[in-house]
């Protein structure tokens, strides 16, 4: 057969419908208002309605906060915008520790964001990473605790294990709605480390970060794969994009959002003509055999 894959538009992550391609503002930091304005509004007029950040942003580059905060002036700019957009943030990476996700440091956390993006309550919180010195009965209650008090609309986690999240969800009674992975044609490896496969037996909605390697699957340049197999790949999507008549970034984003556990891909472009060109990898035809030429490229290995 030789159908293209199904790439739904949009889909559910626990109490909110939002389009699979999100924006995120890991790169935000240093926006002036009106720039911030202009990229969240180019976002939303394309079908992207669900905004990406954490606490950590900006750090090493402006400051702590500081992605948030420009997330945060571009909200109470644009009055009406933040009822449009599902709002997602992150917290327990904190500098130099470098992670604390005990209860009193998961909620000091979300009362900074609050205050940082002006806003009454995050729709979707993430642990950021695990930390292996918080137990998770811990973590479990201060996500409950925080949903409660009406902080937090929905929780979930970030850079977990198939095993850590499994041993968080029965701390609460909340339910896990989403869990951010890196996934993307240069890092595969949610299809293998069971990520993926959780998140179709949980409902668990996948977030996929850095869906074009941070660039490198635009560029050709760095990214996270050696650089050979990072060519090859590259050599199949351009080939797929000439099928196509689109551009890299588009097959890159439709080679994730066509796998079945159905991810929200998580783009990070600053340019908002960018932001547009993204929402053409609704348009990709890629055949079953595409993607898994896309796959064996990177692997530098036929399937077995
Ligand atoms: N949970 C976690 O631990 C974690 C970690 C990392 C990221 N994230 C999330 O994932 C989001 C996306 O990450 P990312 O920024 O690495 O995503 P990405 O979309 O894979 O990469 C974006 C980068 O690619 C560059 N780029 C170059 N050519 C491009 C083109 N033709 N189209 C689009 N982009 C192009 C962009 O530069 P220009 O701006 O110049 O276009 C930007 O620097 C972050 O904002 C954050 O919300 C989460």
């Amino acid at each position: 057969m030789t159908d293209a894959l199904p790439l739904a538009r949009t889909r559910r992550i626990g109490p909110f419908e939002v389009g699979r391609i999100g924006y995120g503002c890991w790169r935000f930091a240093g926006t002036p208002v009106a720039a911030a304005r202009e990229k969240l509004e180019t976002a939303l007029a394309a079908g992207i309605d669900l905004i990406d950040t954490a606490a950590i942003y900006g750090f090493g580059e402006t400051a702590f906060g500081e992605a948030e905060e420009r997330l945060g002036d571009a909200l109470a700019d644009a009055p009406g915008l933040r009822e449009k957009i599902v709002l997602v943030t992150k917290g327990g990476i904190v500098p130099p520790i470098p992670y604390d996700s005990r209860k009193a440091a998961l909620i000091e956390s979300v009362e900074a964001s609050l205050r940082r993006l002006r806003t009454e309550a995050i729709d979707l919180f993430l642990v950021h990473r695990p930390d292996f010195l918080a137990a998770h009965a811990e973590v479990g209650a201060a996500l409950e605790e925080m949903h409660a008090a009406g902080k937090i609309r929905a929780a979930g986690v970030s850079n977990y294990t198939v095993a850590q999240t499994r041993a968080l969800q029965p701390q609460m009674d909340l339910p896990l709605v989403a869990t951010q992975p890196e996934f993307s044609a240069l890092t595969p490896a949610p299809l293998y480390d069971g990520v993926l496969d959780l998140a179709q037996e949980t409902g668990l909605a996948p977030m996929a970060w850095s869906p074009l390697g941070g660039g490198a699957l635009a560029t050709g340049q760095g990214g996270p794969a050696p650089a050979d197999r990072r060519d090859a790949v590259l050599a199949e999507i351009d080939r797929i994009a000439g099928v196509n008549g689109c551009g890299r970034d588009a097959v890159a984003l439709a080679w994730v959002l066509a796998h079945p556990a159905a991810p929200v891909a998580l783009i990070g472009t600053q340019r908002p003509a960018r932001i547009r060109a993204a929402m053409r990898a609704f348009d990709v035809r890629l055949t079953r055999r595409d993607w898994y030429a896309v796959l064996e490229a990177r692997l530098g290995e036929a399937m077995p």
